[in-house]
C-alpha cells in the first residue's frame, strides 16, 4: 500500500485482500463461518440459524452460503423490520428473517435464549453473533499459513505484525491463536468499550488453552460502532484514490485511521513491515456512506452523521 503517510514513516503495508476472495462470502466471513457449516454438517442439522442487525456482514455471508450450497438459514435481527440493501439481500438469498426488537435482542447472551428457537428450529444449528466464539477463531487461525505462503512473492522474509479490524474479536483471536507468540497482533477496535471485545478475546485463548499475550487492542470506534463522520469518509475517499484498495467505514476504514494515528505518533520504528487484513464488509459500503456521498455532492446538505 502506497500512501504517503506510509511512505513518510517508513512503514510497509501488505493487504491481504480477503475482499476479493469471494464477491458474496467476502473477507474474514468465510474463514468464520466454515468450522461452523463443518460442525453443522457433523451435528446432522439442515442448516444454520444465526443473529446481526440490519447491515450484518455475517449474516450477509451466511445467507449467500445457504444460497450457494443450498442450506437453509434463518436470521434473527436486531430491532424492528427495516428495509436496507442488506436486508433486501437476505430475503433475495432465501434467508427466513424474525425481528427480535432491541430489548430481545439484548437477551442473546441469557443463558435460555436459544431455546425457544431450538424448538422451532430443531434441525437447524445455532451460531453466535458474528460467527464468534472459538470455532470461529479456529478458522481465521488459518489466516497465518495463508500470509506466510505469501511473504516470497511480496519479497520479505518476515513481517512485524498484523494489523486488523475487531468487532467480535473472533479474527483477531484466530490470528493470535495461529501466531502462538510469532508475532503480534494489533487490533483496531470498531466498538465501543461496553461490547465486551477484551473479555471475548480472553474467554477465546483460554478455551483454546493459549497464553493471554501476543496481542493488543487499540480504540478505532470513532464515538461508536457504525458512526460515520466527515473526516473519516475523507480519509477513506483519499485512500482510495491514493490506492487501488476499496474500504468501507464501519471496520476497515476505521482500522486503517487508527494505523495512521499510530504510524504518525510513531508507535513502529521506520522500516516495521505490517500485514493489513482485509476484512471485507464492502456490501453495506454504499449504505455506509451515502450522507457523506450526497454531502459531497452538494455540500450545502452540511456534515452528517450515519
Ligand atoms: C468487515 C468486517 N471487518 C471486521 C469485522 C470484525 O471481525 P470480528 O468480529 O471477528 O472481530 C467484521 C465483523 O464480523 C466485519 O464484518
Amino acid at each position: 500500500m502506497n500512501l504517503d503517510w506510509l511512505t513518510s514513516a517508513g512503514i510497509e503495508v501488505a493487504v491481504l485482500r480477503l475482499d476479493l476472495i469471494d464477491a458474496l462470502i467476502s473477507g474474514n466471513k468465510w474463514f468464520k463461518l466454515a468450522p461452523h457449516v463443518q460442525a453443522a454438517a457433523a451435528a446432522e442439522a439442515d442448516g444454520l440459524i444465526s443473529l446481526g442487525g440490519a447491515h450484518s456482514n455475517h449474516l450477509h455471508a451466511l445467507a449467500a452460503a445457504g444460497r450457494r450450497f443450498s442450506f437453509p438459514t434463518v436470521g434473527l435481527l436486531r430491532g424492528t423490520v427495516q428495509d436496507t440493501p442488506t436486508v433486501r439481500d437476505l430475503l433475495a438469498f432465501g434467508m427466513q428473517l424474525h425481528w427480535l426488537g432491541y430489548g430481545g435482542y439484548r437477551a442473546r447472551h441469557q443463558p435460555g435464549f436459544w431455546d425457544e428457537w431450538r424448538e422451532r428450529y430443531p434441525t437447524l444449528y445455532p451460531v453466535a453473533e458474528g460467527g464468534g466464539g472459538l470455532l470461529g477463531a479456529q478458522g481465521c487461525a488459518g489466516l497465518v499459513p495463508l500470509v506466510h505462503e505469501q511473504l516470497v512473492a511480496l519479497g520479505w522474509t518476515d513481517y512485524d505484525g498484523w494489523w486488523l479490524a475487531v468487532g467480535t474479536g473472533t479474527t483477531l483471536a484466530g490470528l493470535v491463536l495461529g501466531e502462538a507468540g510469532a508475532h503480534p497482533v494489533y487490533g483496531a477496535v470498531a466498538v465501543p468499550d461496553d461490547h465486551g471485545v477484551a473479555q471475548q478475546v480472553r474467554r477465546i485463548l483460554h478455551q483454546a488453552g493459549m497464553a493471554e499475550h501476543g496481542y493488543h487492542l487499540l480504540d478505532a470506534a470513532r464515538g461508536g460502532f457504525a458512526k460515520v463522520d466527515s473526516e473519516l469518509a475523507e480519509f477513506i475517499w483519499a485512500c482510495e484514490a491514493g490506492s487501488t484498495v476499496p474500504l468501507e467505514p464501519v471496520y476497515t476504514g476505521k482500522a486503517l485511521m487508527a494505523l495512521r494515528r499510530q504510524v504518525e505518533a510513531g508507535y513502529f520504528a521506520r522500516g516495521s513491515r505490517l500485514v493489513f487484513v482485509h476484512t471485507g464488509g464492502l456490501q453495506g459500503r454504499t449504505a455506509a456512506l451515502r450522507k457523506h456521498e450526497q454531502a459531497r455532492l452538494d455540500p450545502a446538505a452540511g456534515d452528517t452523521e450515519t
